[in-house]
């Protein structure tokens, strides 16, 4: 009797071990828009991809004007399938490939071109309004 219970305590131990490492891997929470997607265009887009730096292209300035068509037919975002979406296959194009973004400034790292990807796999949400308004910090000129 007098051993029961550290042996229990050993058995919650090694339960809770084994659950915390299949729960990692299975239940990953969904990419939130406002705290991982939006500071990567902040800091690594949408100080050219804005309506005075490049008025003829897209730009991430708010989902109306980031989920358009370019003239050669391809949508920069396609909800649900991000090897189809030209914002992904630019950023996984590699350094100096004609599509490869941004060309210059620092590149998305990989955990960032992940969480894109990912975004975008789970239905690429951005918010309507003021939540999915993002300003540049400053507008790169010609
Ligand atoms: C230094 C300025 C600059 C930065 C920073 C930049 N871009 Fe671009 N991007 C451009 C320009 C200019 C074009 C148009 C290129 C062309 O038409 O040949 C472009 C085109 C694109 C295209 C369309 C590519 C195609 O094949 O039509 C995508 C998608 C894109 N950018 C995504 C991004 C993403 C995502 C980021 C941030 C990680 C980014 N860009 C950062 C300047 C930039």
């Amino acid at each position: 009797m007098k051993s029961a219970l550290p042996r229990f305590l050993c058995l919650l131990l090694v339960l809770g071990i084994s659950h915390s490492a299949t729960g990692e891997e299975t239940a990953k929470k969904p990419v939130s828009f406002q705290d991982e997607i939006k500071p990567v265009l902040i800091e690594k887009c949408v100080h050219c991809h804005n309506r005075k730096t490049l008025p003829d292209l897209f730009s991430f300035e708010s989902a109306k004007r980031a989920f358009v068509t370019l003239k050669s037919g391809q949508d920069v975002i396609v909800p649900g399938k991000p090897e189809k979406s030209l914002l992904i296959i630019a950023l996984k194009s590699p350094h100096g490939h004609e599509k490869a973004m941004p060309m210059v400034g620092p590149r998305p790292t990989e955990e960032e071109i992940e969480l894109l990807s990912r975004w975008i796999q789970e239905g690429a949400e951005w918010p309507k309004g003021p939540g999915g308004r993002i300003r540049p910090l400053f507008r790169a000129t010609e």
